[in-house]
């Protein structure tokens, strides 16, 4: 029997918003989470031909086919057919859409049969098909709305559906920014370097979470490591919306005693690290991807015994200033989150409390949510001018 998908959601944006943006071709890569490319080959009137690649797999193999679509505005419908078939015999598609309460109906149906060769069959490609394109269309209403909104003058905080890697994510800030994210409907993949009891309630705590998330044990001061952990973000996620690189080293050491094994295991992590993630995770980044660079407000007033750690955050001033200029024009941003003093599951002395809250405009050290929160905002649509940036949080010192 032939396969037959029929999928549907109501988009609360107005109709010629809708159609525009979901007609726009070019612009699927960053509207679908699987698309890595979308090259129009041929316009004739009203139809489009067009080359669809994915997101290189794990083998870095990019697969790619040609398809056809033609949008009538009359009847607010598209006929589409895959051109280069691939595995189908062949593949139409029809979306429709329908003004109703609440918004636009974007209705899309699938028709198909699988080759005798294919290594999945009609009902096998039935359900992949129905699982992803419900992920495709809530991400879809997710972006449409949000640009509805700014159209209208107003702003939207939602990360229904976003794609978030952030390194060094099962205690302090780290953790709370990952908890946020996820509230927030995101998806979230985070690493960690040993197990413990806070691995196993951040997994706990994650699983009672709406989305799909996943904590992998990856040692950012490791490229091998890295290198696998973007495996993990391509092969759970798909492809990455934000990275937030937030793992990170300290040590308190004399500047003549610091030795340069101490310097390097520090600037490995907190600077090598953020460099080897950016880069690692470019192939799968999606157009307007946000990243976020977790730095210091020590950075830039400095402090004794960490000249090493200091050095290292101020590195990130310089990579995210030079990252904002070379990849802006790919749709990225790059920005700094800079904490002053949080709290997080170490020890704090009554002594250091107390000069805390003289030191802060507002009386207290900082909480994982108080970073969280501006990490959420930079990630959003709502910064989208902001790059290059460091935000600094620290009370007011
Ligand atoms: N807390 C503050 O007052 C403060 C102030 C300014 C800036 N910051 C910055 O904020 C970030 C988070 O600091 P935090 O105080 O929340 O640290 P934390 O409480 O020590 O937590 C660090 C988290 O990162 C993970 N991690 C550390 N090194 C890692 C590595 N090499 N590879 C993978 N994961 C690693 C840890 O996992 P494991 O348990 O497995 O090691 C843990 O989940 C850091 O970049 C830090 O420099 C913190």
């Amino acid at each position: 029997m032939a396969g037959h998908t029929e999928n549907e959601i109501v988009i609360n944006a107005p109709m010629g918003l809708v159609w525009d943006m979901t007609n726009d071709v070019e612009s699927w890569p960053t509207l679908f989470s699987e698309y890595g490319a979308a090259e129009i080959l041929e316009r004739d009137g009203a139809t489009v031909r067009f080359r669809l690649s994915l997101h290189p797999d794990e083998t870095g193999t990019v697969w790619s086919w040609v398809s056809e679509r033609t949008p009538d505005p009359e009847t607010r419908t598209v006929r589409s057919r895959r051109v280069e078939t691939g595995v189908f015999e062949y593949m139409n598609l029809f979306w429709e859409y329908e003004q109703v309460d609440g918004g636009v109906r974007m209705r899309w149906t699938q028709d198909f049969t699988m080759k005798q060769s294919a290594p999945i069959d009609d009902e096998g490609m039935t359900a992949r098909l129905n699982r992803n394109t419900g992920i495709q269309m809530a991400r879809i209403k997710r972006i449409v709305e949000e640009a509805a909104e700014r159209a209208a003058g107003g702003v939207r905080f939602d990360h229904q559906g976003r794609r978030v890697l952030v390194t060094g994510g099962t205690r302090g800030i780290g953790r709370g920014i990952v908890l946020a994210f996820a509230r927030a409907g995101a998806n979230v993949v985070t690493c960690h370097r040993s197990d413990g009891p806070a691995v196993d309630s951040l997994v706990k705590e994650l699983s009672e979470t709406p989305g799909d998330h996943k904590v992998v044990k990856a040692d950012i001061g490791n490229e091998a490591d890295i290198e696998r952990l973007i495996g993990e973000c391509r092969a759970h996620l798909g492809g990455i919306d934000v990275v937030v690189n937030n793992a990170g080293s300290i040590s308190h050491v004399p500047f003549d005693k610091l030795d340069a094994d101490e310097w390097r295991r520090v600037l490995d992590v907190n600077l090598t690290g953020t460099f080897l993630v950016v880069q690692k995770a470019l192939p799968i980044l999606t157009p307007g991807a946000s990243i976020i660079n977790i730095g210091s407000k020590v950075a830039s007033v400095g402090i004794p015994l960490r000249s090493h750690y200091t050095a290292s955050k101020a590195g990130l001033v310089g990579l995210t200033r030079s990252l904002c200029k070379e990849l802006g024009p790919k749709g990225y941003r790059v920005n700094i989150v800079a904490p002053g003093p949080v709290e997080t599951e170490e020890e704090v002395t009554p002594e250091v409390r107390e000069r805390y809250e003289r030191l802060t405009a507002v009386g207290r050290l900082g909480v994982p949510g108080d970073i969280a929160g501006p990490v959420l905002f930079l990630a959003s649509d709502l910064a989208a001018f902001m790059t290059g940036e460091t935000i600094n949080v620290d009370g007011g010192i």
